[in-house]
């Protein structure tokens, strides 16, 4: 480290030092306000707490599993958890869930309700939720259960900015001791970390470290409400993705298709990068790093991944500032992986706008009962470990539809509004989700059920329908045309590889796969067609399609007959000028077939 980074780095230290001490006394009254807390609660103890703190990416994840038994006479319902007000301000997501035990793979545990809890006589500054247990617990009944709690924003670079070249340090704060409003009698706490890097730990008694984990305890008979600070500083390179905003619209068409559109605002929530760049607005940074083609930024991100649906089709991104220049996208019958690139790495506090969209099959995700239908599908983003500041779902639902109904696994803010396009009489109704503070723990399955019978007999909603269904076939009829023309390119490209490479059995190859692909094609047409024909609402665009199919067949059949008397003449090698003079032919009679179309 320089001499100024080294500096910083100390005040921060000092100054998280100067923090932990600060809580450590005010958990220290807290403590002396539990002591005396209401007696109700010393009925409950936790006989075993193991806690895992994972540091592994920038959403902190901490799972426990608890043991808790009665030691009173009286039956208890429910059990408290306690979190810091601090922590709990970045909690995104808290679960509880009966403990399997290890191996046990039966039914995955239905989770117990969590809700907030609001108990008198607790000491201040924390924050409290209620899990009911699945049944009562007598005098001297145990249950074990498993908490996960998810926190973002929860890691603090220190030092805040660093240069293009330096790693990038975060601080985690927590208890040593599992923060509880009973008495635990024995526990253990490990706190893994993306590797072993470990800048500076708190050492307490009893804390050992094993290459990237540190463990605390086992601490035995702690009181209630104990409490002993530890902040870990380490290294941690991972994104920091974090869109501040992300609108997701979900629109469904009557004709199968689920259009999903994903506008992110997105930034690299880690350590602000300090240098030239820095000073510049993102316009310029850009041309300040396309100049200086070997920055790497170690924090920096290089591309993000997207786990999108399996039958997912159609996919699309676009940049509004700083191009995404590259996508890949591979897939088997599990997932589609989408990775985006950008053009260059997104360093500290950088940010980034860009749009995401895929078609999904309609009936993966909607299934239709007594005049029903329900729309069954994921709630957050596909991207693989964002935080989401701010996410908004609209469901766009076919016009016409009624009755609509919302049902989420967790609370969401929800309105209506209304989308019209130009096809549209009255406009789609759009049901709109929000929430905020989103980790990928929220990315489950939610319901929206729509009432169809009364709207589906309705004249002008089955015109509509039919003349969307119409759109969709001519939309696919297109896409065959234009992969139609790209065969014809690359059979024309196959020829002027034969000129420089003299590679006849090449050449031939390639006719032999573009006419088995024209065939397929031309098989996959022929529904399409017959659909149009026996549609009334196509009735005026059926021409123009026949037209537009015509014309492909006719340029096929020329870029086939040139391919072959080009190839025939090269075979016969029957000198360099009868070659020559067929190339010239056959090219004048495309150049005319052309013109013509
Ligand atoms: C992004 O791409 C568009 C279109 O390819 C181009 O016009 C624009 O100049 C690019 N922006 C930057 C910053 O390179
Ligand atoms: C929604 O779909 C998922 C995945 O196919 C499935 O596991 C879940 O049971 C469905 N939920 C409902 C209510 O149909």
């Amino acid at each position: 480290m320089t001499q100024p980074q080294l500096a910083q780095f100390e005040t921060s230290i000092d100054e998280s030092q100067s923090l932990t001490t600060e809580t450590s006394r005010c958990y220290l009254l807290l403590f002396t306000i539990a002591i005396l807390a209401s007696p109700a609660l010393s009925d409950l103890v936790f006989s075993k707490v193991d806690r895992r703190i994972y540091l592994t990416s920038h959403i902190v994840r901490v799972s426990s599993t608890i043991k808790v038994e009665n030691v009173g006479p009286e039956m208890v319902s429910d059990v408290l958890l306690a979190f810091p007000d601090q922590q709990a301000k970045n909690m995104a997501y808290l679960m509880a869930t009966p403990h399997e035990g290890k191996g046990k793979v039966k039914n995955p545990a239905v989770a117990l309700p969590v809700e907030a809890a609001n108990p008198k006589g607790m000491p201040p500054a924390l924050t409290f939720y209620s899990v009911p247990l699945p049944k009562g617990l007598a005098e001297g009944d145990s249950f074990t259960f498993d908490v996960l709690a998810v926190f973002s924003h929860a890691l603090r670079p220190i030092p805040e900015k660093i240069t293009q070249a330096d790693i990038q340090l975060v601080v985690y704060h927590d208890n040593a001791h599992y923060l509880s409003p009973y008495v635990v009698k024995a526990q253990s706490l490990t706190v893994k970390l993306p590797d072993s890097r470990i800048e500076s730990y708190t050492k307490l008694d009893n804390t050992k470290i094993h290459g990237s984990e540190i463990k605390y305890g086992p601490y035995e008979n702690l009181p209630a409400f104990s409490y002993s600070p530890i902040a870990v500083h380490f290294e941690s390179n991972q994104p920091f993705a974090v869109a501040q905003e992300l609108v997701r619209e979900i629109e469904i068409s009557h004709w199968g298709n689920v259009q999903v559109t994903e506008h992110y605002k997105l930034i690299h929530g880690g350590a602000q990068s300090k240098g030239e760049f820095s000073r510049l607005n993102h316009a310029f940074s850009f041309l300040w790093i396309m100049a200086r083609p070997n920055v790497r930024g170690a924090s920096a991100f290089r591309y993000l991944v997207v786990n999108l649906p399996p039958r997912a089709h159609s996919v699309y991104y676009r940049y509004e500032i700083g191009n995404i220049s590259t996508s890949h996208l591979r897939g088997d019958s599990k997932k589609t992986e989408l990775l985006i690139e950008p053009r260059y790495p997104m360093f500290g506090a950088w940010r980034t706008a860009f749009t995401i969209g895929y078609g999904l099959p309609l009936q993966d995700f909607l299934y239709e009962s007594e005049g029903k239908r329900f729309l069954n599908i994921t709630y957050s983003s596909p991207m693989v470990e964002l935080v989401i500041d701010t996410l908004i779902v609209k469901v766009v639902l076919p016009e016409g539809s009624s009755d609509i109904s919302v049902a989420a696994p967790f609370p969401v803010e929800q309105w209506r509004e209304t989308k019209i396009s130009h096809l549209d009489i009255d406009g789609r109704p759009v049901v709109v989700l929000k929430k905020i503070n989103v980790v990928p723990e929220h990315n489950q399955y939610f319901q929206s059920i729509i009432d169809i019978s009364i709207s589906k007999s309705s004249a002008s909603y089955l015109a509509k329908q039919h003349w969307e269904e119409v759109q969709a076939v001519i939309q696919l009829v297109q896409n065959i045309i234009s992969r139609c023309l790209a065969t014809h390119d690359k059979l024309e490209a196959s020829l002027r590889d034969l000129y420089r490479t003299g590679d006849i059995q090449a050449c031939k190859a390639a006719r032999k796969a573009t006419d088995g692909l024209l065939k397929e094609l031309s098989k996959e047409l022929k529904p399409l067609l017959t659909i149009l024909q026996s549609s009334p609402s196509a009735a005026q665009v059926l021409p123009k399609v026949e037209e537009l199919v015509a014309k492909e067949r006719e340029l096929q059949e020329n870029v086939m007959v040139k391919h072959s008397k080009v190839v025939d003449g090269y075979e016969k090698k029957s000198g360099a000028c009868d070659i020559e003079n067929r190339v010239a032919f056959a090219a004048t009679e495309t150049y005319s077939t052309e013109g013509r179309s």
